[in-house]
């Protein structure tokens, strides 16, 4: 079969693309984003349709860095300036009052913008190839880019498999190889109390809490929604059970031992706990691997038509508790 014409490795025909009111995919260091300009509202509003997404749950908006926050977000608190300074570009994503450059078509008519300054060398060339004296500041609005909650993509042919219905004949894929981290960002609440985590995500709650105080509970007053935090994301079709103690995993033994059709991933380390008749999806050799294989290997289990995965998770601390919370939330449908 022909590979198909929407894939390019090319930053200036992305741009392009862009500048022209289309969709590009983009490849960063989580998942692949669904982009659009931020200032087109066209574009944005196609983000919505293309990916099925309720019009109200805001999405984020990638600067190159810390020089182009003021032009999207106001009131930008010291604990959000030293995080932007230490983790960007990275897997961070801070929620800050917006500007009147950011569209409530963004933002769901939040307050409040989420912004993100993405690692990925290809979507930095991009932002590079869109700054002119026009928009000195450019952004792209991106979701993950995948059918409303469904497994995020880390690769471009995850992409097209789960997009390519959708996408119209000038929209692109940006093919920028598999993603490193494998999980979302992290995305933190900046307001006047402090900062507080909302979604945990590929920079650790420790690596946080090691450059500002990190609020723990939801302050009183209106915290914006996350609607990332719905129970039914990140979920394929198989049924996900997620397991993180031997008595957890016995009790599923014990009801699904004649069962063929179930994937395992755990860690190298725990290669013994299965029953042998099920079949190896992932064998990470340590947590960071898991996070980067985590996706993939929730789809092959569709691809396999499997009926389960059973995923043994590593312990809830590091980028542990990112890939606790998203087989907990794959679990909770199916
Ligand atoms: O790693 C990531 O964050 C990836 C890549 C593409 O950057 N993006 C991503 O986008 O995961 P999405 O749309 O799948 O999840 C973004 C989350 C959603 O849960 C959304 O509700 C939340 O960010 N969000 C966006 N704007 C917000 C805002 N103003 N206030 C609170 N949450 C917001
Ligand atoms: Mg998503």
């Amino acid at each position: 079969m022909e590979p198909s014409p929407r894939f390019t490795t090319s930053p200036t025909e992305a741009a392009a693309a862009l500048l022209a009111g289309n969709l590009v995919a983009l490849p960063t260091e989580t998942v692949y984003g669904l982009g659009g300009l931020a200032h087109l509202p066209a574009a944005i509003q196609r983000i919505f349709q293309v990916k099925n997404r309720p019009t109200n749950h805001p999405v984020i908006v990638h600067i190159a860095g810390l020089a182009a926050i003021t032009h999207w977000a106001r009131d930008v608190s010291d604990a959000a300036l030293i995080l932007a300074e230490t983790f960007w570009p990275g897997p961070l994503t801070l929620v800050l009052p917006k500007t009147d450059s950011v569209s409530d078509a963004i933002t769901g008519g939040q307050p409040t913008v989420a912004l993100r300054a993405p690692a990925h060398p290809l979507f930095q060339d991009v932002l590079a190839e869109l700054t002119s004296p026009a928009h000195p500041a450019p952004g792209i609005a991106a979701p993950s880019a995948n059918r409303f909650g469904q497994v995020s993509p880390t690769t471009a042919a995850h992409v097209e498999a789960g997009l390519g219905a959708y996408l119209g004949p000038s929209d692109l894929i940006l093919d920028g190889g598999p993603c490193s981290v494998g999980v979302e960002s992290t995305i933190v609440i900046c307001s006047v109390d402090g900062v507080r985590i909302a979604r945990s995500g590929g920079v650790t709650a420790e690596q946080l809490a090691a450059v500002v105080p990190v609020l723990t509970a939801a302050s009183a007053d209106s915290v914006p929604q996350v609607p990332g935090s719905l129970e039914t994301h990140y979920a394929p079709a198989a049924q996900v059970a997620m397991v993180t103690t031997a008595a957890e995993l016995s009790a599923f033994r014990e009801r699904n031992l004649l069962n063929n059709d179930i994937g395992v991933i755990a860690l190298a380390k725990d290669v013994d706990f299965a029953a042998p008749n099920w079949l190896r999806l992932a064998t990470p050799k340590d947590p960071e691997q898991y996070a980067h294989e985590l996706y993939g290997a929730l789809r092959a289990a569709d691809t396999l038509g499997l009926t389960h995965v059973v995923a043994l998770a590593p312990p809830d601390d590091g980028i542990g508790t990112a890939i606790r919370d998203r087989l907990r939330r794959a679990s909770q449908s199916g």
